[in-house]
């Protein structure tokens, strides 16, 4: 029975969930996940400073399917994408894991993004769903996510469609 104990002990783990040890690195991560919402929905897009590394790689799917390299490119790209729409990103379910002994750690997080159909089309929304996979790393102190994917579940966008076509 010690032995079988043994031998479980000494498998590999690598698809099991590792919790981060210090709920207070853990909380920033969690903050700065709901941070990007924020500076999405409120377009104040500085915020992203303090969520994404100053060479970030984020990669959005999609027809118009972006790989953004730094920051820069990201706030250019957003600044675009958002200007005429009024959003709700939505993050649910959220996990941060440690990935490797260390100070490796990623997360994965639910969304819904809300686009709410304005003038004539009030009372209508559009609807993105998916997750967000990042990778983060401690830089002075201060985590920050290195690399995003954000994958979208099958059909792509539901709703009301023109509203993603009409920006006001
Ligand atoms: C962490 O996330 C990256 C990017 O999504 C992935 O390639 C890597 O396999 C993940 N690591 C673990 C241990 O899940
Ligand atoms: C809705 O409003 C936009 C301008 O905000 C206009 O271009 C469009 O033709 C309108 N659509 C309908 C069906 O009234």
């Amino acid at each position: 029975m010690q032995f079988l104990l043994l031998i479980t002990a000494l498998l590999p783990t690598a698809s099991a969930f590792t919790p981060l040890r210090s709920a207070t690195d853990e909380l920033q991560i969690r903050n700065k996940l709901s941070l990007y919402a924020i500076a999405l929905d409120t377009k104040n897009l500085v915020l992203l400073d303090q969520v994404f590394t100053p060479d970030a790689v984020i990669v959005y799917p999609g027809p118009a399917a972006s790989i953004l390299h730094g920051l820069p490119a990201l706030k250019t790209y957003l600044g675009k994408a958002l200007t005429g729409f009024v959003t709700q990103h939505t993050l649910s379910t959220t996990v941060v894991e440690q990935t490797d002994g260390r100070e490796g750690v990623n997360s994965t997080v639910y969304l819904v993004a809300n686009y709410l159909g304005q003038g004539n089309l009030t009372g209508s929304v559009a609807y993105f769903h998916g997750t967000y996979f990042d990778v983060w790393t401690k830089q002075k102190g201060e985590w920050k996510s290195k690399a995003r994917t954000l994958e979208l579940l099958p059909p792509g966008p539901v709703g009301n469609l023109a509203i993603l076509s009409s920006p006001n």
